[in-house]
Order: structure tokens, then sequence, then C-alpha cells
């Protein structure tokens, strides 16, 4: 536990959190949710607040799509500014990670020579974007930086360093124009050190862009002090808004180059007019931020994540003793709420051991799950901790999992 975080209350103990909040969301009494990090959820009354957004647009179609609706995503981009610390005019509501990363990657005008850097613990339908930039460009290739676990953030900005040099060195004309970084990768799910990562890159002269899907929530989010070329976060994984919302960010310097991936009407007409409008669509999704912020401002942001954090070091912890396991990341200050933990499998590579008979097995037989994966040549598994879940839901799912890879160690 590092020494800022708070008291994590014992069940049945005082305090805003644990299972007392669980009736704030959705979910069904046997149901206890450890995957919060893949498509996040949300409480009900933001669900109630999209609802009523979504009546209000159709009582009067054209009065909310040709005039209110408008304001409504200022007004959200205003209260997301305020948040993550930058001016309004530099953010653009999208619907997903995906979307925003697709917005900068297809915008950005490429030349022959050009380099686009990045990490293999990237998302991989960031990476499949960078790939197909690759594809669709003229002498435009990747540099792949090669990561495994468990390291350092101080070996990270290393092996980036490496490369930029190792690049350097070929001396062939080419030019590291891009890298893609991820804030909280995916899995393993690792706290990057962001901020020395955009330092490096922006001093050899490459734009960073910062896959930050899991970051507004999970961490503070300073932009003006983290000084990124491009970033994007999911509001629908951490923030708590309904899935289909998300913030990119677009500093003015650069904010000429980009355009949404739909181009509509209002192309060249500026950053905000043009991001205003992705066509006819339903916009309560990106309604329901508001919402959102509003919930988690009872409690507080720092309180939030503090409480996450400390469990997910304490209960990633719990899952370890009695797995006989450990966490991926010795280093408490590589988690954030996400912690990996391995399954000791006497044979990593037992026929049963697949992504998809861990799932099954979890769902089917115990009504949970957590998403599994391989890296550095063992099995592993991925636990968010939330402000709805206590240490004693990590002894469970310790318990569940001991049992998994105990029969698979017997047969
Ligand atoms: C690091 C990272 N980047 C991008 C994404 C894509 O997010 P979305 O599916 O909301 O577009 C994810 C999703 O989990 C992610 O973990």
């Amino acid at each position: 536990m590092t020494q800022s975080s708070p008291e994590l209350p014992t069940p049945g103990a005082p305090g805003p959190f644990g299972h007392k909040l669980r009736k704030s969301f959705l979910f069904p009494e046997n149901f206890t949710q450890f995957n919060h990090g893949s498509f996040g959820t949300f409480p009900k009354v933001v669900q109630d607040a999209m609802i009523a957004y979504h009546q209000h647009a159709e009582k009067d179609p054209d009065r909310w799509m040709r005039r209110e609706l408008k304001p409504a995503l200022t007004k959200i981009r205003e209260e997301l500014a305020e948040l993550i610390h930058c001016d309004k005019d530099d953010l653009a509501l999208v619907t997903n990670t995906t979307a925003g990363v697709n917005t900068i990657l297809r915008s950005l005008q490429f030349q022959p020579g050009d380099r686009i850097l990045q990490l293999s613990t990237g998302y991989i339908s960031v990476e499949k974007t960078v790939r197909y930039i690759s594809d669709s460009h003229d002498d435009v290739k990747v540099i792949d930086v090669p990561i495994t676990f468990p390291l350092t953030g101080q070996e990270i900005l290393h092996k980036v360093e490496q490369a930029i040099l190792a690049h350097k060195q070929l001396n062939d004309g080419s030019r590291i124009r891009l890298a893609m970084v991820d804030w909280i990768s995916s899995v393993p799910s690792i706290l990057h050190p962001v901020k020395p990562l955009v330092e490096l890159l922006q001093s050899h002269g490459i734009l960073v862009f910062v896959d930050g899907a899991h970051s507004i929530g999970q961490v503070h989010v300073d932009l003006n002090d983290l000084h990124p070329d491009f970033y994007i976060t999911n509001c629908h994984k951490w923030l708590f808004s309904v899935r289909g919302s998300a913030v990119l960010y677009v500093p003015r310097r650069h904010q000429h180059l980009i355009h949404p991936t739909s181009i509509t009407a209002d192309y060249k007409t500026g950053f905000e007019a043009e991001f205003s409008w992705a066509g006819t669509q339903d916009y309560s999704s990106l309604m329901s931020i508001s919402s959102a912020i509003a919930f988690r401002k009872q409690f507080g942001e720092d309180a939030i994540i503090g409480y996450t954090h400390a469990l997910a070091i304490q209960g990633g912890k719990i899952v370890a003793d009695i797995l006989g396991s450990n966490s991926l990341t010795p280093d408490d200050h590589q988690v954030a709420n996400m912690v990996n933990i391995r399954l000791p499998l006497n044979n990593v590579d037992h026929p049963k051991a697949t992504v998809q008979y861990f799932m099954d097995t979890l769902m089917d037989r115990y009504n949970i799950y957590t998403p599994t994966f391989k890296h550095g040549g063992q099995w592993w598994t991925r636990v968010s901790a939330q402000i709805y879940l206590e240490l004693d839901d990590f002894v469970r799912l310790g318990n569940i999992w001991k049992e998994v890879i105990d029969e698979l160690n017997t047969e």
C-alpha cells in the first residue's frame, strides 16, 4: 500500500465505499464485477440521466438537435476541461478511444520516410490502426519497441530512448513522426511513466499521442502539465458515464491538422464546429458524462482514486497469496486500479489453458469474470478494483481462481 492510501473499510465498517455502494449500480444480487476495466459500468443515477436526455430529445427532435445539443455538448466539455485541466476548446467528444485514435491517425498527413513508434504492450486495435496507416501509405513504417514486464518505469524509458537512438543511427533520411504511448496499458495493465515518456519523445521532435483509455477516473489527469500532442480517454470506463462516451484532446497548435473520421457539412469550419456534429445519432451517452461527474463529486476524486488504488494493491496481494503466486509489478507505483496476478500453472502449455476455457469456467461455474492473458511465458489474470468492492471480494476471487488452477494442476 502506498503511503498516501487511505484505510480500507473492513466488511460492514463505516465509510462511503464498498458493498453499500452496490445498490447504486445495476448489478444483480448474485454477481460481483471484477472486470470494470474492459467495458466499465455506470451508476443508476447516470443511467437515469441518460434516459431523461433520450426522452427529452424525442419530445421535440428538431429543438434538441438544432438548438439545444451544441450548447449541451459545450457544457460537458467545460466540465471535463475543469477535471482534466485544459481548455474546453481543445476537447472534442467522441464515442470511444478507438474512434479517437482513428481520428488522429487518419487525419495526419504522413509522408514517405515517416515512422510511427509504438510499444508492444499497446492496445491491439490501436496497434492495428497504426499498421493500417503503414499499409496504406508509401514508406511509412512502424517501429515496435518490445516490452516484457516486470520492468521498471526507468527501464521502459531506457528502451524507448534506445529505440530512438537506434533509429537515428540508421541515418537513412527517415524520421520518427509520431509515438503512441499508453498511460495505463490494458493487458498487462501497467501504469506507465507517462510524463517522462512525453518529455523524452518530444525532446527528440516526435509528436506524442497518449492513449489514456483507462486514465480519467483512475488517475489524476492534468493536461496542462502533461502537454501531450494528442490524448484520448474513455469516460465510459472509469468515470462512470454510459458506454459510447470519450473525450479527445487536440491542443490548438495541432487543430488545423485534425478532422473527424466522418466528414460532415461542417468540414473546415473550425475544430469545435467539426466535432460538435457527428451526423444524426443518439447523443445521450455523451450527455451522461455530466451526471457521472456529479456522482463522483459527492465523494471527491482524491477519495475515489485513493480507495480504488489501495484496494487494487491490497486485494491483489490477497489473491496472489491465496494462489501462492505474485503480482506482475512488484512496484506498487506501476499499479493504478488494475492488478495482474500470475496463474501458477505447473504446465503453462496445459492444453486446456486458453482464454476461452478460463472465461467459460469463470462465467459458467462461478458467475464472475477476470480477463486472462499470456505474457512473458506465463498466464496472468487482470483484476479491477472499484468503489463497490471490498477486500473480502478478493478473498472469494482468490479462492475461485485457486480451485480452477488446482484442478488443472492435478489433471
Ligand atoms: C489501452 C486501451 N486503448 C484503447 C482501448 C479501446 O477502447 P474502446 O473499446 O472504448 O474504443 C482500450 C479498451 O479497453 C484500452 O484498454
